[in-house]
């Protein structure tokens, strides 16, 4: 197939679905990447990040989801906003394991509760924005979802097609098929945020500013949460260091900086696409195909 998303006009083979898989973190050690706090807490920031974040994804497309016409995108926004909200549950999950294992995130997540409803919502700050300055707002909402996604799509490819090295350290098996199963949706659904945005807004300009925003908070979110979670991580004295970062890229346990910058000027181009991205969406469906914990799961989730 030259178009294997479907969706170059916003249209899908398949109705994205949220599905709701079940995993065990019972058992999962504090040091899930064994003898490698860092990059375990390196990934466990994603714990931290996508409960609010992509609470904050469905919050902005129920404001959008009423200006959106076209049916097929309806379809396709219902779905991503379904799957977003099991995956916020299922990092819930990582948040209450990793409370079980003395890191206390409780500070961290009142903040975040914060930005979402106070700043993130269609009053920021408490402002009553008209019409005109209320949709600018939501279309900038809109490019900054999109421009995650990106990232979350070339992250999703990375965790379903590259990260044997996590294997090979002997990773914990239920947090790598959570990581897997979501990595795996989220290049399912990579184009639903892109396509809503080219409808409801299109600007070119602000997909770049959004981007180039999102990039800069991105890197600083990760960076001091990593450090954060290190310290805070009580089967380790050890504190963040870039090197131990290089040295878990090199042994594949980590998506290098290299693979994320690369990515920048495709999305930056005017003609992208992101069913034009290199991560293979037949592998993804494999993955969740065979998914032990897509396996267990309760059947399909309501959205
Ligand atoms: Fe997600
Ligand atoms: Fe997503």
């Amino acid at each position: 197939l030259d178009d294997p998303d479907g969706s170059a006009a916003g249209a899908t083979l398949t109705a994205i679905r949220p599905r709701r898989p079940r995993f065990d973190l019972s058992d999962t050690p504090t040091q899930w990447v064994p003898g490698d706090p860092q990059t375990t807490q390196t990934i466990n920031v994603l714990h931290l990040l996508l409960p609010p974040g992509e609470r904050w994804f469905c919050d902005v497309y129920r404001e959008a989801l009423p200006l959106i016409t076209d049916e097929r995108l309806r379809a396709d926004v219902k779905g991503f906003m379904g799957q977003e909200a099991v995956h916020a549950r299922a990092h819930d999950g990582g948040l209450a394991y990793m409370a079980a294992r003395g890191i206390d995130t409780s500070t961290y997540e009142a903040r975040a509760e914060w930005l979402r409803t106070h700043v993130g919502g269609p009053r920021p700050f408490g402002l009553r924005l008209g019409p005109r300055l209320g949709r600018a707002w939501l279309n900038r909402r809109l490019a900054a979802i999109a421009a995650i996604e990106h990232y979350t799509s070339i992250l999703g490819t990375w965790i379903v097609e590259n990260s044997a090295g996590l294997d090979r350290a002997g990773a914990d098996p239920q947090m790598m098929d959570l990581l897997r199963w979501h990595g795996a949706e989220e290049v399912e659904h990579r184009h639903v945020a892109f396509d809503a945005y080219q409808d409801l807004s299109g600007s070119y300009v602000t997909r770049v500013v959004a981007m180039l925003g999102v990039t800069a908070v991105m890197l600083v979110l990760w960076i001091v949460g990593s450090a954060g979670l290190v310290a805070a991580d009580p089967t380790t004295d050890a504190r963040f260091r870039p090197r131990e970062f290089r040295r878990a890229v090199k042994q594949g346990r980590l998506p290098s900086l290299t693979m994320v910058i690369r990515s920048l000027p495709r999305y930056l181009a005017r003609n992208h696409h992101p069913s034009n991205e290199p991560g293979s969406r037949e592998l993804a469906l494999a993955y969740l195909a065979g998914s032990p914990g897509v396996a267990s799961s309760a059947g399909v989730a309501s959205a």
